[in-house]
């Protein structure tokens, strides 16, 4: 069986480290491990609408944004196909037959639609559409056979709730779908990047991220304003390394070689977390190194990006030829789907009969 990944984020706002750790890192990583026969990055617009119907010019500007972003972080358009979910109209098609596989109360059951629900106050009247995107992320994943889902834990749901259309279709109308595995980061501190403010997460609405894009001075600022243990006071006092956001950013970030290069007096990261625990080691020491490490991973990442800015036909035929790639793949699906429903009526001989 062909090894193939499928992931994508929403264009509603340029990607931000927490997007980084939990999942663009592993996406290069997987697609650089020249283990996958295909790879497939979706620029998720038409997700995106279910919640931005009013505001359609916010997707339509940041799809240029996300594209940037992907390709600043190393997803290479010679192994991955980087595509805009509209413009593969299958994906619709097969949504509308999945949706009669899935009730309504299952839906309601899924934790993160539960959860943006509420972020949103939608509590009172939910948008059809909205409503349906587990499903048509279903048909996301499975329009391209995708074995392989690198995503951030927050789309775990998501992933239960394909796997259970797979199985549904495939017991009503015979082995058609793959079932596809996530993959999360190894790393636990990736799971979910706080926001600088501590926050639970990192979100353009609450306006705590570091963007991939900020310039140098930016990631500074922020950096060096970071929330910490509230309880460390004075620099004598033990502090906590547990919870405290800029700890759980060195977990997320830190390698051996950044200590080495700037924090020679500590043999490692534990070594210097230690110090803190005992006392006696200020925050803005470690808000320094912090920034020492955030500007060394992240300065590749802009410059790659501002190089790409200068070439946005590039980055435009990309995404064009991308969507081609992807079209061409669903359509197969598609007709798989449709054989298997006998609904194929014009190609099937035994439609008279
Ligand atoms: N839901 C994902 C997000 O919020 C985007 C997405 C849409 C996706 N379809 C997908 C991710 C299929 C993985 C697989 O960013």
């Amino acid at each position: 069986m062909k090894k193939i990944i499928l992931t994508g984020d929403r264009p509603t706002g340029r990607l931000h480290v927490g997007h980084y750790v939990g999942s663009l890192q592993e996406r290069v990583k997987l697609q650089n491990s020249g283990d996958y026969d295909e790879i497939y990055i979706m620029i998720a617009d038409a997700q995106a609408l279910t919640d931005n119907a009013e505001h359609p010019e916010k997707v339509r500007q940041n799809i240029m944004n996300v594209a940037l972003d992907y390709l600043a972080c190393g997803i290479d358009p010679a192994k991955s196909n980087i595509f805009i979910q509209s413009m593969v109209p299958e994906l619709t098609e097969l949504t509308f037959y999945y949706m009669n596989l899935v009730t309504v109360s299952r839906v309601q059951r899924n934790p993160t639609v539960k959860a943006e629900i509420q972020q949103r106050n939608f509590e009172a009247s939910i948008p059809v559409g909205f409503f349906c995107y587990p499903i048509s992320q279903a048909a996301d994943i499975t329009a391209f056979r995708a074995t392989t889902v690198p995503v951030g834990e927050d789309q775990l749901p998501m992933l239960e709730q394909c796997k259970e259309i797979v199985h549904k279709f495939n017991s009503v109308y015979g082995e058609t779908l793959t079932e596809p595995d996530i993959i999360l980061p190894s790393n636990k501190a990736c799971l979910r990047l706080p926001g600088i403010d501590g926050k639970a997460k990192m979100s353009k609405s609450l306006g705590n991220c570091i963007y991939l894009s900020d310039e140098a001075e930016d990631i500074k600022k922020k950096v060096m304003s970071m929330f910490t243990d509230p309880n460390h006071l004075r620099v004598e006092d033990p502090g906590q390394v547990e919870g405290n956001p800029v700890f759980i950013y060195l977990d997320a970030f830190c390698k051996q070689e950044y200590v080495d290069e700037f924090l020679p007096d500590y043999a490692n990261l534990e070594e210097l977390k230690e110090h803190y625990k005992r006392g006696g080691l200020g925050d803005v020491k470690v808000k320094k190194f912090l920034n020492n490490v955030m500007q060394a991973e992240l300065a590749p990442i802009r410059e790659r990006r501002k190089s790409w800015e200068k070439r946005l036909p590039d980055v435009y035929d990309i995404l064009k030829e991308g969507s081609k790639v992807a079209e061409a793949k669903a359509a197969e699906t598609l007709r798989d789907v449709k054989n298997s429903m006998k609904i194929n009526y014009f190609e099937d001989p035994d439609f008279l009969k």
